[in-house]
């Protein structure tokens, strides 16, 4: 999709990081935009900035884990704006604990947020773009959909899914005009962490330390990688990758597929992440 503006776009988990900062800047280039979360303080507040700036855009609190909200969401898009051209499925949760303490709540809750809500995005969407014969489906993965890291296991599932219903997406589309794109983000400077489930064990220290280590190791501002989003869509890139540290990993996963874990092992430690 080489013209953004004019265009109706549908941005999932626009109330903060990557969601809001990919919203203000398609509005920027001129798209209506339809924002949706479950956060309506920081949704408003995205809708705020972007009609400070001459955009236009409609809020919708909508929980993505519920297919039924998903297709009234979808409906209530088609009824006001005529239909969506631009789907950005971007809400999701990460959560940490080894698998051996994971409990299938934690894992349910991040499986029915960053997978379900990503597949029922695209499917309740799919329609009205066919309908149009045209748009862009954007999945934001992560680079823990390239490679997995130890205490990951319920976001790497989820994000390695969203990888994999993408891509088969896209082959099944590839003779239509609508195109489809995953995103791998590197570490992104949002509220991820801060919003992440831990064990109930993890104390407030361990959490702050883990929020913090992050902090540090993200080094891309959700600015940049909503640039790098945008530019994706515009060149239609069936995979986009953000920040050097995607870049690095893509590669390295190439090169070492079943042997990269040397690599995060102390990353992951600094970040506070339990790996022993
Ligand atoms: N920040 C990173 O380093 C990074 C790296 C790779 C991938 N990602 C992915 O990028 C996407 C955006 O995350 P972010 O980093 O901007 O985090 P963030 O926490 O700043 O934003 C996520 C947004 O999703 C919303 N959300 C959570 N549950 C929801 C639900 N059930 N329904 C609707 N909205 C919901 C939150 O309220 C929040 O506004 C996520 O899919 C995340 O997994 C982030």
């Amino acid at each position: 999709m080489t013209s953004i503006a004019g265009k109706v776009a549908v941005v999932t988990g626009a109330a903060s990081g990557i969601g809001r900062a990919t919203a203000c800047l398609l509005a920027a280039e001129g798209a209506r935009l339809a924002i949706t979360d479950v956060d309506r303080a920081g949704l408003e507040k995205t809708a705020e900035t972007i009609r400070a700036a001459g955009g236009q855009v409609t809020t919708y609190l909508v929980d993505v884990a519920n297919k039924d909200a998903v297709y009234g969401f979808a409906d209530q898009v088609a009824a006001d704006m005529g239909g969506a051209d631009i789907v950005l499925n971007n809400a999701g949760v990460a959560q940490m604990a080894r698998v051996e303490d994971l409990t299938y709540d934690d894992f349910e809750w991040v499986m029915n947020i960053d997978f379900w809500g990503m597949v029922y995005g695209t499917k309740a969407f799919l329609p009205q773009m066919q309908a149009k014969g045209a748009g862009h489906v954007i999945n934001v993965s992560s680079i823990f959909g390239l490679i997995a890291v130890p205490t990951q296991a319920a976001y790497n599932s989820a994000k390695f899914a969203i990888r994999g219903f993408t891509e088969a997406l896209r082959l099944e589309l590839k003779d239509t005009d609508i195109n489809v794109s995953s995103v791998h983000p590197g570490g992104i400077k949002t509220n991820i962490v801060r919003n992440a489930r831990f064990l109930q064990s993890t104390s407030v220290g361990e959490r702050e330390e883990a929020v913090s280590g992050f902090d540090k190791l993200a080094r891309t501002t959700p600015e940049k990688a909503a640039m790098t989003i945008v530019k994706g869509i515009k060149k239609n890139k069936p995979r986009i990758l953000i920040g050097f540290d995607a870049r690095l990993v893509d590669w390295v996963q190439r090169l070492l597929p079943t042997r990269y874990g040397f690599m995060f092992k102390g990353q992951a430690e600094d970040s506070g992440f339990k790996l022993d």
